[in-house]
Parts: structure tokens; C-alpha cells; sequence
């Protein structure tokens, strides 16, 4: 199976794709993840990364297409993955697409997690990540409305996108997205 996760930060991309991808023993390709290991092991990416992640800015498409084309080639991938964090712009959306044409992948199934502005927040608050703190907790909210809610409608146009709520017990949640994804898609009897 092939999933892409959208959602604002906070909400429980990272929880729910760990738990999809153990259960499905799907690849979880977890952008942010892959940027602060990259950061921790102070590679070039991570030096370019670093002063970005910190202040909630987002990483140049070309850098993060290059990075997902690298992933998607990758032996690692062929039971499956989850898409954690990337598409994060209509560029990185449309780029995908092509990459997808070209490595003959489709079927891809897009979930998106929703919680209040007010439970977020106060799920950043208490983790305690570099990027954790209010004034980049606000940017990275206000970079999610502007530059990636538009993801989610530019998939709408030619894919169903199930939308799941993320509040409440992750394991309740978790068995919502499983029931949602076994349904059964009634444009394609192959689903
Ligand atoms: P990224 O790591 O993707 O951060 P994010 O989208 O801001 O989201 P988080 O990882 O903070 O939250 P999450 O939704 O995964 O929630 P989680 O499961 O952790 O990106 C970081 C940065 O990297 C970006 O700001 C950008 O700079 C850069 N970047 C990454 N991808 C990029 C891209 N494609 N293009 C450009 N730049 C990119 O849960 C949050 C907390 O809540 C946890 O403590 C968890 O335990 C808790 N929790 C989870 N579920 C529940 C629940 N149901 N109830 C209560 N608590 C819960
Ligand atoms: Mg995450």
C-alpha cells in the first residue's frame, strides 16, 4: 500500500505512520525525521536544514523533491510506504506526481488528521523539540495554512482524500484510519 499522511503540525502524523507502517510493514518516509537526523549528523543537508527547521521555514522544494526521488528509488520501498510530512507545497505535490508517473507508482491513498489550533499547540508544547517553542510552533502553523492546506486541495481535485480526526486516543484514531482504509473505493473494484 502506498499512503501519503497530511495534517498540521502536531496533530500525530509521526504517531499514526509508525503504527500503519509496523502493521503494514510499509517504509515510514518521514521527511522531518530524515532533515534532523541529517542536522544531528551535521551532513551538508543538515547544515543547510538546521537555521530553516529552527525558524519553522520550510526547505526549498528542489532540496525536498531531491531527497523523496532518492527514497522512492530505493529497494527499502517495495512492501510499500507512508508519506510523513512531504507533500508540504503544491510544487512538492505537482513534482511528485511526476515522480510517481515516472517510477510507474499509483494507487496512492491520501489521509488527512485534523485537530484545533488550541490542542496542537499544546502537543508541541510538551515535547520539547528544537522547533518547539511558541514563536516557531506559530510560524510552522501559519506556513501550514498558507503553503500546505493548498496540498490537500490540489489532491481533492483528482483523488479521494479521507480526512480523520485526530483527537483522542491514538489507538482509536489508528483503528479509523484502518477501517477507512480497507474501504472499498467504489470508482476502482481493484481497491
Ligand atoms: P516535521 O517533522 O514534518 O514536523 P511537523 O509537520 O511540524 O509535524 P510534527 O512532526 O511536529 O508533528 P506530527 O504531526 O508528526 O505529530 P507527532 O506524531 O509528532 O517537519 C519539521 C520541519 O522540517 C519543518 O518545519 C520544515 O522546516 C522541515 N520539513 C519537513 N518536511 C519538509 C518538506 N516536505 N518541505 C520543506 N520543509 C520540510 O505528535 C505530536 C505530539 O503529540 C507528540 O508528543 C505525540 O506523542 C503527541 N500525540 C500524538 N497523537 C496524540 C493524541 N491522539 N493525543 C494526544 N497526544 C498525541
Ligand atoms: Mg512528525
Amino acid at each position: 500500500m502506498r499512503i501519503i499522511i497530511l495534517g498540521p503540525p502536531g496533530v500525530g502524523k509521526g504517531t499514526q505512520s509508525a503504527l500503519i507502517a509496523k502493521k503494514l510493514s510499509l517504509k515510514h518516509l518521514s521527511t522531518g525525521e530524515i532533515l534532523r537526523r541529517a542536522v544531528f549528523e551535521g551532513t551538508e543537508l543538515g547544515k543547510k536544514a538546521k537555521a530553516i527547521m529552527d525558524a519553522g521555514e520550510l526547505v526549498s522544494d528542489s532540496i525536498m523533491i531531491g531527497i523523496i526521488r532518492d527514497c522512492l528509488q530505493s529497494k527499502e520501498i517495495n512492501q510499500g510506504f507512508i508519506l510523513d510530512g512531504f507533500p508540504r507545497t503544491t510544487t512538492q505535490a505537482e513534482d511528485l506526481d511526476k515522480l510517481f508517473d515516472e517510477l510507474k507508482i499509483d494507487d496512492i491513498k491520501i489521509l488527512c488528521l485534523n485537530a484545533d489550533k488550541d490542542e496542537l499547540i499544546k502537543r508541541m508544547s510538551g515535547r520539547g523539540r528544537r522547533d518547539d517553542n511558541i514563536e516557531t510552533i506559530s510560524n510552522r502553523l501559519n506556513i501550514y495554512k498558507e503553503q500546505t492546506l493548498p496540498v490537500k486541495e490540489y489532491y481533492r481535485k483528482s483523488k479521494k482524500v479521507y480526512e480523520i480526526v485526530g483527537l483522542g486516543d491514538i489507538d482509536i484514531i489508528n483503528d479509523n484510519i484502518f477501517k477507512l482504509l480497507t474501504l472499498k473505493d467504489e470508482h476502482n473494484v481493484n481497491a
